[in-house]
């Protein structure tokens, strides 16, 4: 089969590079061009990007010529966007608007009414929402999101219990690692051997993303679901992966051994369609007492996998628990390459 086009925004930056690595073996797409800022267009990808990752530098494509980040000059039917929220704003639409599927990285559009925010194992369908975001936009593409990396971690857990039970309130504290903050992020003397208590607008978007998940799908828009959730995010001194403590209420009290069958039970809406990106598990269950950790745990299923451990009885909200999961990758480049996958197998591509 011929592998479809796709355009790569900001693929100089941590996302982006990730893009880059997983597009350069990926069996239906292929990268067509590799856009960034002013500072580096025109430039070669090696020169202008500072790889960061394991493997082959720049993943084979250090002699491209970065282009503009404009459908003119870098047109495909595909795009992964990994731009920083306010160049997405003006960008993202311009390549919608020209007819490209756009799949989103950035915050800027993931709580319009008519944009659809996936996790494709648990809101598959909220991609119908293109059609409605066509309508009302008179956009022949359209855009698509992935949730905030640390959203994402806490669903492993909140949506498989929400789907079997209703959750009511969730209290969540997060450990975020550095690479949440892109290049150079947090400069090092401020990150070492320390706890940065904040991360600026991090509480509100996981407050509200994930309702939006787990909400239902009706006449072109979400109703969101009617979970109380409060967080508390922290940046921590760990290079990848975001561990997220949650205390949850959930209708009904169900017993411990009702949540574990639950988790390690649950089916995600994406069973049967062999997305290229999905783990082999969405969110596993572990037992051992001091698991997982990111220095240990980030990497399973290919950085795709969440992992659910520390679950016990709470004596406040009724169980507590944490997840852990890959920011950069089941987070970001991982999420969007499977959203595309997912509208790929549902009809949405050409
Ligand atoms: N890091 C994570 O864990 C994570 C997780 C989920 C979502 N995200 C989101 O993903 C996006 C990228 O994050 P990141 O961590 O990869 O950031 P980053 O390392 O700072 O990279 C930003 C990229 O955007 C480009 N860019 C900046 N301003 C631009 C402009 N005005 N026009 C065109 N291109 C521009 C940069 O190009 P130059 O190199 O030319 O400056 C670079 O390629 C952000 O929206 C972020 O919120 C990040």
């Amino acid at each position: 089969m011929r592998r479809i086009p796709v355009t790569v925004l900001g693929a100089t930056g941590v996302v982006g590079q990730r893009l880059v690595r997983r597009l350069s073996n990926h069996p239906l797409f292929e990268i067509a061009h590799l856009c960034a800022s002013e500072r580096s267009m025109g430039k070669r990808y090696g020169d202008a990007c500072a790889w960061r990752l394991d493997g082959e530098a720049h993943a084979g494509r250090s002699e491209t010529i970065l282009l503009p980040c404009a459908p003119s000059k870098a047109f495909s039917p595909i795009v992964f966007s990994a731009l920083d929220a306010e160049p997405a704003r003006s960008i993202e639409p311009l390549f919608a608007n020209a007819g490209a599927l756009v799949f989103s990285n950035a915050s800027a559009f993931r709580m319009d009414e008519d944009i659809p925010l996936l996790v494709p194992e648990l809101n598959a369908g909220h991609l119908a929402l293109i059609e409605a975001q066509r309508a009302n936009r008179g956009w022949k593409g359209a855009i698509v999101c992935n949730p905030n990396c640390t959203t994402v971690v806490l669903l492993g857990a909140l949506g498989p219990l929400h789907r079997a039970f209703g959750a009511e309130a969730a209290s969540v504290v997060s450990m975020q690692a550095l690479s949440g903050a892109g290049w150079p992020g947090v400069s090092s003397l401020d990150a070492m051997a320390n706890v940065i208590p904040l991360i600026m607008g991090e509480e509100r978007k996981v407050e509200s993303e994930a309702c939006k998940i787990l909400g239902q799908l009706g006449q072109g828009r979400i109703l969101d679901a009617p979970i109380a959730i409060s967080a508390q995010c922290n940046r921590v001194p760990v290079v990848d992966g975001h561990l997220v403590a949650m205390n949850l209420r959930l209708s009904g009290s169900p017993a411990l051994c009702d949540i574990e069958t639950a988790l390690s039970g649950f089916r995600p809406d994406t069973d049967g369609l062999a997305l290229h990106s999905s783990p082999a598990c969405f969110v596993r269950l572990r037992h051992e007492p001091d698991r997982p950790q990111p220095l240990r745990d980030v990497e399973a299923g290919g950085g795709m996998e969440l992992q659910v451990g520390r679950l016990r009885e709470c004596a406040i909200f009724g169980v507590k628990l944490v997840v852990l999961g890959h920011n950069t990758e089941r987070g970001a480049a991982g999420a969007s390459l499977l959203n595309a996958e997912l509208a790929l197998a549902k009809g949405y591509l050409p």
